[in-house]
Formats: C-alpha cells, sequence, structure tokens
C-alpha cells in the first residue's frame, strides 16, 4: 500500500514535470543547438558576404546594352517581358513587386529595343507600356534607368496592343518583330500576334545574356553559394541524436539569417527519408546513429539563389563506424557520388555540351551498378532563379558551354527504404576549361562535407 503511494506520488511528480518542464527542457535543448549553430556559423567572421554587393544602376545599364546586341544578332526589333524574374533582371522589378494583390489583367510590358548610335554603338532604349492611371505608380518603382523612364500609355477601353503597335517607338519599322521572353503570359502573346507585331518564343543571344552571369553576379553568388555551405558545416558541429529533420531545418535556416541571407527552400532528410529526391515525408524522423543526414538548401542574397547539398554523417559518428551498422555499401556510394561529380566538373569546358558534362557524371555511376538508382538529371544553372537554363540534362545537345556560365552539379543515388547521397556544389565555366568551385570547396569525406 505504502510502496503503491509512493509509485503513485512519483508517477504524478513525473506527470506534473512532463505537463510543465518536459516542453521546456526540450525546447532549450533546441535554443541550445541553435546557438551553438549560429556561434559557429558567426565564428568563421562570415568572410564569404566580402564578394557580394547589391548590383548599382550601371550593371542594369550594362544587361540591357548586351541584350540589345543579342537583339541585333538575332534579327528581332524588340523584347518584352512582364514583371518577374527576367523584368527584375533587367529592371529590377519583380511579379509581387508590381502586383501587389494578384497577377493584373491589365498588361504592364518592358519593351526594350536596340538603337545603333553613330559611332556604331548598339545600346538599349526601353520603353513601357502602361495603363495611363498607372503611370506615375511605374515610375515611382525607381527602376535602374539614368533619366526618366519613357512610357507609352492606355485607357482602360482601348485596345492596348493596337496602342503599343501605332506608338511612335517604331519609327520606320512597318511589322516590328517580337522576342517574347518565356515568362509573359499566353493571353498578351495572342494579343501582340493579333493586333500587327510577329512574334518569335526566347531563344538565342537572347537567351544567352541571362546565362552568362557577369563578375558583380559571380561574385554574389559565390557568397551566397558559400555562405549555405558553411551554414551547413557550422550547423553540423552542433547535432544530437533524437533531433528531427524539422528541428534540423529551422536552425539550419536561423543560422543563414545570421548572416543576412533569407532561406527558401530546406530538404533535410535522415537515412532512409533520403532516397526520394526533394523530400516528401512529414519531417518528423529522429536522427539515428548510422544514419545519412541528406541537406539540400537554397537562399537569397541580393535577389541571388543558392542550391546546394551536402550529405554526411553528425561529428559523433565514429571514424571508422562500428562494425554492427554495415555502411560498407552507403561509404563506397558516398565516394562513388563524388568521383561523378569530379567527372561532370572535367567536362565543363567552353565549347562543350550540356548533355556531355550530365553523361560523364552518369557513365561514372553506371558503371559501377547504380545507374538506375541516378533517376534525375545532373544540375542546372542559377542566377536569380534557382533553376534556370541551360539544363544539364543527357539529351540537352543543343546547349553549347561558355565561360561565365553557372551550373550546379548534383549526381545522386537513391535505393529506395535505404538512404540516398547526393553531392551539389556551384561551378563557373571558366575561359582556360577549368571550372570553378564558388561555394567553398567540395566535401571530401562524410566527416568532412
Ligand atoms: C533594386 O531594388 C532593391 C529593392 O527592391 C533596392 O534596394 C535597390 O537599391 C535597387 N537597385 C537599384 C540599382 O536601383
Ligand atoms: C528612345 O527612343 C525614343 C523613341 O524613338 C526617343 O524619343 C528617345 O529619345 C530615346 N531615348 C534615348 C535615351 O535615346
Ligand atoms: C551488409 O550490407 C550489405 C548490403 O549493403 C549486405 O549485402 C551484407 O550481407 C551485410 N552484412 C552484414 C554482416 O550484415
Ligand atoms: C569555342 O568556339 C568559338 C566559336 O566556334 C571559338 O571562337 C573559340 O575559340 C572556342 N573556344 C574554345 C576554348 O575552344
Amino acid at each position: 500500500m505504502l510502496l503503491c503511494l509512493a509509485i503513485g506520488t512519483l508517477f504524478l511528480a513525473w506527470k506534473h514535470l512532463s505537463l510543465t518542464d518536459v516542453t521546456t527542457i526540450l525546447s532549450s535543448k533546441k535554443i541550445k543547438f541553435q546557438k551553438c549553430s549560429i556561434d559557429k556559423y558567426l565564428e568563421t567572421g562570415l568572410e564569404f558576404l566580402k564578394t557580394a554587393e547589391r548590383p548599382p544602376l550601371d550593371e542594369y545599364v550594362i544587361r540591357r546594352n548586351n541584350l540589345a546586341k543579342a537583339l541585333v544578332a538575332d534579327g528581332v526589333d524588340a523584347f518584352v517581358v512582364e514583371p518577374g524574374y527576367t523584368f527584375s533582371y533587367y529592371a529590377n522589378v519583380t511579379q509581387p513587386e508590381w502586383e501587389v494583390w494578384e497577377p493584373e489583367e491589365r498588361p504592364f510590358l518592358m519593351v526594350i529595343r536596340p538603337v545603333k548610335l553613330p559611332n556604331g554603338f548598339i545600346i538599349a532604349n526601353t520603353s513601357f507600356l502602361v495603363p495611363r492611371f498607372e503611370e506615375v505608380r511605374a515610375r515611382l518603382l525607381n527602376m535602374p534607368f539614368a533619366d526618366e523612364i519613357s512610357t507609352v500609355t492606355y485607357e482602360e477601353h482601348w485596345n492596348y496592343y493596337t496602342t503599343l503597335w501605332e506608338s511612335p517607338i517604331w519609327g520606320e519599322v512597318l511589322s516590328p518583330t517580337l522576342m517574347v521572353d518565356e515568362e509573359i503570359r499566353e493571353f498578351i502573346v495572342l494579343g501582340l500576334a493579333s493586333n500587327g507585331f510577329t512574334i518569335v518564343g526566347l531563344g538565342g543571344e537572347v537567351e544567352a545574356v541571362r546565362q552568362v552571369k557577369t563578375e558583380r553576379e559571380i561574385g554574389i553568388l559565390r557568397a551566397v553559394n558559400t555562405g549555405t555551405v558553411e551554414a551547413i558545416r557550422a550547423m553540423r558541429q552542433c547535432l544530437y541524436y533524437g533531433v528531427t529533420e524539422n528541428e534540423v531545418v529551422e536552425v539550419l535556416d536561423n543560422t543563414m539569417r545570421a548572416a543576412g541571407m533569407d532561406p527558401f527552400f530546406d530538404i533535410v532528410e535522415f537515412g532512409k527519408q533520403a532516397a526520394l529526391p526533394h523530400g516528401g515525408h512529414d519531417g518528423q524522423a529522429k536522427l539515428e546513429p548510422g544514419d545519412f543526414i541528406l541537406i539540400d538548401v537554397g537562399s537569397h542574397l541580393y535577389g541571388y539563389s543558392s542550391d546546394v547539398c551536402r550529405t554526411f554523417y553528425p561529428p559523433f559518428f565514429p571514424n571508422p563506424p562500428p562494425p554492427e551498422y554495415n555502411i560498407t555499401e552507403k561509404l563506397a556510394v558516398w565516394q562513388l557520388v563524388l568521383d561523378a561529380q569530379a567527372a561532370s566538373v572535367k567536362a565543363m569546358v567552353p565549347n562543350g555540351t550540356a548533355a556531355a558534362v550530365d553523361i560523364a557524371a552518369r557513365s561514372v555511376i553506371e558503371t559501377a551498378g547504380y545507374g538506375k538508382a541516378f533517376t534525375h538529371r545532373l544540375g542546372h544553372s542559377l542566377g536569380i532563379k534557382a533553376h534556370e537554363s541551360p539544363y544539364l540534362n543527357k539529351g540537352n545537345f543543343e546547349a553549347i558551354l561558355r565561360p561565365g556560365m553557372v551550373f550546379t552539379s548534383e549526381p545522386g543515388v537513391y535505393v529506395l527504404n535505404e538512404f540516398g547521397v547526393r553531392h551539389e556544389d556551384i561551378l563557373v565555366i571558366r575561359e582556360d576549361g577549368e571550372a570553378e568551385n564558388i561555394c567553398g570547396g567540395y566535401a571530401t569525406s562524410p566527416w568532412n562535407p
């Protein structure tokens, strides 16, 4: 009886504790985890930020002038784009910055034309098609132009495509040919096409303008991608068994925020969860000994994206691993994927094809017998978007690599219900033929990601 009472009291005491203090104990564990991660990150001195500066006005002028030259090379009269990623590339306005409420049915179009100067130089001349009542709002965007922006305005009851066609900007050109961006909506393309314009889709030298990064863009991409890898490395030192995938997401995101970066996706997968390359589970899995940790994560800095992936063990998992974990295959695959990545980097040479880069990595993985387990393309370009063209897949023989293009190399091997491994680094194509890693260097082992 007494014993029962004692046990009962103990139980009640524990229950009482569980209601109040256990959550505090658990959350204090996470608070310690986060503090440790941010401290380790700040200990790097955040040196990587030094290569980044917000693109100044003249950077936008250079981009539009490059576009003007490309328009002449492609034989078209103008480039037309709506607010979105490409618009922000040329004039620093994103879609939500213009369309605060929802996508607008009234076209707001940037029209960029090439102009030949008497000295032979080709420069851009930009106009905006805008509803009359929105003209002042368009000016208040303070887009990066040296002079006042030039507008073509329309009333609500007009045919605004005709308004654009009849505007004086076309000079002597009777039936202008427009190249439309891939982000422009179909009803606008159809409207332009049925009101006098000839339309061609994005391609050729015009598409290559955004694909070839300037050194300023590479400086930002270097900063944000190195900062993302360094955040993973800092956070890793603070892990503990029992932490959940979702807790790692939260702490890693807050770690990157400590450097002024803005995380926009974060895939954290333990052990067999990583067999799904883009996640899909609920993030509740707890870290257990022997689990690989796969993290694929992206952040923004000055409008530019990072996108890197590391697969690793926590620092306290012994190296070499105790035999009871039987991770021989996992370690072999980890190295295989790294070898495949190295082979792809060797194929990243000027005038090489996008397909050859994918095939270089894929054949390493196929030779080792894991061909079917490498289920996605090798990579893609990145810039203001995390995924930009050209795409590195084994069918893309059309895309020719140029110096200044930036790519991910992200081979992977996925064994369903067992494990997944992926390494993703960022490379710049260089004139001398040796692609440069701009994300803080490759992983060298699962204990040194
Ligand atoms: C581009 O836009 C951002 C914010 O939207 C602003 O801080 C920056 O100054 C702009 N850049 C230029 C060159 O105007
Ligand atoms: C751009 O073109 C328009 C129309 O041809 C012209 O009036 C304007 O002066 C040009 N702007 C510049 C900066 O050259
Ligand atoms: C270890 O795992 C491999 C497959 O990865 C399996 O073939 C082998 O039998 C396992 N060894 C032991 C001792 O369990
Ligand atoms: C790539 O091709 C272009 C055009 O054919 C050529 O001018 C250039 O020298 C080539 N570059 C290399 C590194 O082979």
